[in-house]
């Protein structure tokens, strides 16, 4: 199939956008710097915080942001439990997810909980983080998928 193309230099701080690519949805999540310092403390909550498990290209570090560029979240947006589609839920805390919840991806049809690099907290029914799809960048803006 195709790359898929998108246009990231838009994408504001906590927005997220949507692209398909090979007929999956892929999610492109702008962090900001309270997002990306929020990561960094979540290792002892997370299954598999340093990705060693979880599927993701090679090139990419496996640091808390698993990113290339650590503004931006490229994840494949499909639960790695029975393959739902999760919900960004970028707020800190709500009530219906709980004291430490720093923002992430919530799914909801078993309730797997997954942080802002799709990284699976512990104890969920996904048992891997969200797979990262390959992807390069063109230029500033231009994001390449695939
Ligand atoms: Fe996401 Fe089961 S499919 S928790």
């Amino acid at each position: 199939g195709a790359p898929a193309r998108a246009d990231v230099s838009k994408l504001e701080p906590g927005q997220q956008m949507i692209v398909e690519w090979r007929g999956r949805p892929v999610w492109i999540v702008r962090r900001g710097e309270e997002a990306l310092a929020n990561l960094e403390q979540l290792n002892d909550q997370l299954a598999d915080p340093e990705s060693n498990r979880s599927e993701q290209p090679d090139y990419i570090p496996k640091t808390p942001a698993r990113s290339l560029r650590p503004e931006y979240a490229v994840l494949i947006g499909i639960c790695t439990h029975l393959g739902c589609s999760p919900t960004y839920r970028p707020e800190v805390a709500p009530a219906d997810l709980g004291d430490r919840w720093l923002g992430g991806f919530f799914c909801p049809c078993h309730g797997s909980r997954f942080d802002l690099s799709g990284r699976v907290y512990r104890a969920q029914p996904a048992p891997t983080n969200l797979v990262i799809p390959p992807h390069s960048y063109l230029d500033d803006s231009i994001l390449i998928i695939g």
